[in-house]
């Protein structure tokens, strides 16, 4: 591993969270060269946040909320439905509440990379998407969480800016400190606001929305 960064978080996974460490070796296998270099930027917006210290704190995080979403899955196969039933539920329980939400949003920010199918999801979203967007785009950002997608494309392109909106004032403070540290906090701006409730805008007002 030539990322140093890389290399902590590998090493904390295997010490700490063996059993984790099977499907951290089937995403880096997706595409190990790309893994790398993604895994690594990802990394470094984080730490230049939040200092090294950070990694094993998103790495218990990540481990958190995968064993939460194994759960919430077999339930779900059990019960045949979700214990949430509407966005309320949801607001109450998990997005209002800082510290679950933060644990939440930082777990969710590794699995970006950290789960196999995630790590497709990266290089769809690179090769497929990224190269359809001009320098000068105007893009919007739907429940950015963490914020990770949306920096990821404004850091690639000199002039875009980004609009991100997402009903969790935690979200909103994570995405501005890691725009701040992807040193693109000039073209992001997040709106803590319901999603579902944005106003109707005309033809051609955005480029691309994530
Ligand atoms: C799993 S995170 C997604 C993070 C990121 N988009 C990703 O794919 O990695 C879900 C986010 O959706 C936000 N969210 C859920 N419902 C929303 C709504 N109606 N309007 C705005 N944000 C919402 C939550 O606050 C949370 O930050």
């Amino acid at each position: 591993m030539n990322s140093k960064l890389v290399q902590i978080l590998v090493d904390y996974v295997e010490t700490a969270h063996f059993r984790s460490l099977k499907g951290v070796e089937e995403a880096l296998a997706v595409n190990p060269g790309r893994f790398e270099q993604i895994a690594e930027m990802f990394l470094k917006w984080a730490v230049r946040a939040r200092g090294e210290k950070w990694i094993p704190i998103m790495v218990d995080a990540f481990v958190s909320f995968s064993t939460d979403v194994n759960i919430a899955q077999v339930r779900y196969e059990a019960d045949g439905h979700y214990p949430h039933k509407t966005l309320a539920d949801c607001y109450e329980e998990l997005y209002a509440r800082k510290d679950s939400m933060s644990n939440y949003l930082w777990g969710v920010y590794l699995t970006n990379f950290l789960w196999a199918h995630h790590m497709e999801l990266c290089l769809f979203f690179e090769d497929r998407f990224l190269t359809r967007l001009e320098d000068h785009a105007r893009i919007v950002e739907i429940a950015p969480g963490h914020g990770g997608w949306g920096i990821w494309a404004i850091s690639r392109l000199n002039d875009a800016r980004l609009e991100g909106y997402d009903i969790s004032s935690s979200s909103i403070k994570i995405a501005r400190q890691l725009a701040d540290s992807a040193g693109v906090k000039e073209r992001a701006r997040y709106i803590e606001k319901n999603a579902l409730e944005l106003p109707e805008t005309a033809d051609g007002s955005a480029d691309a929305c994530i």
